[in-house]
């Protein structure tokens, strides 16, 4: 078997303005996921993901092992097995992000909001400031637990109300009776885009 580093070193990108396209990777890594600075593999035959950073972004692979290290056995967070200069490797966490739930119609029940909070509670309790905690950052597993599965950006000192926000949206509009519980993808990336840019906002 070949060492993470080998398996983070065969992932190849082509980045371009706004846009990462994936050339290259060794056999044993199963793409599963992207974002806006790494890529998500999970390693064949085991329960492991290798998140391999974008060249400019591979900074953030010390910080965000540092940060699981401070957050060690908790069943909200993914354990951390490894790390290097630009991947970490951490549990595959099987089931759906929160974003795939709403997409699917997989519905969203109040008691997740909760632990999601109790969640951020413990990080905070550590010392973190959870940040970035957005739709595609949370897995509802398959046996209905609730893991956060990017934590990168929680050490960052600026405030960040995008949990508030979605947490005010999820009780003004989600729960109410009539509001479909299956959204379409484009509009949902829409409102994300439109929310980044603050033309619309969420919180109260
Ligand atoms: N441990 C995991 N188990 C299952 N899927 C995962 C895991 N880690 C990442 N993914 C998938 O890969 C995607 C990208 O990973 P991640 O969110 O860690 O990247 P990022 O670049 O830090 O994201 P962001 O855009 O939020 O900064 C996730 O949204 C999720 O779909
Ligand atoms: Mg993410």
């Amino acid at each position: 078997m070949k060492s993470y580093q080998q398996l983070a070193d065969s992932v190849k990108f082509s980045r371009s303005l706004n846009w990462t396209r994936l050339i290259e990777k060794d056999d044993n890594l199963e793409f599963i996921g992207a974002g806006r600075s790494a890529f998500a593999f999970r390693v064949k035959g085991t329960n492991l993901v290798l998140k391999v950073f974008f060249p400019e972004f591979k900074k953030i692979a010390r910080e965000e092992a540092e940060i699981y290290k401070a957050l060690p056995d908790h069943p909200y967070y993914p354990s951390l097995y490894g790390s290097g200069d630009n991947y970490i490797v951490i549990d595959y966490v099987q089931g759906l992000t929160l974003f795939e739930c709403l997409a699917k119609g997989v519905p969203i029940e109040e008691e997740k909001i909760r632990h999601i909070d109790e969640a951020l509670k413990l990080a905070r309790e550590k010392g973190l400031n959870p940040s970035d905690i957005h739709l595609r950052n949370i897995i509802l597993t398959d046996d209905g637990h609730i893991k956060i599965i990017d934590v990168a950006r929680f050490k960052q000192t600026k405030n960040c109300t995008q949990w508030d926000d979605l947490k005010h949206a999820f009780y003004k509009f989600y729960r109410k009776k009539y509001f479909p519980k299956k959204i379409p993808v484009l509009i949902m990336n829409t409102i994300a885009a439109l929310y980044k840019k603050r033309i619309v906002r969420m919180g109260s």
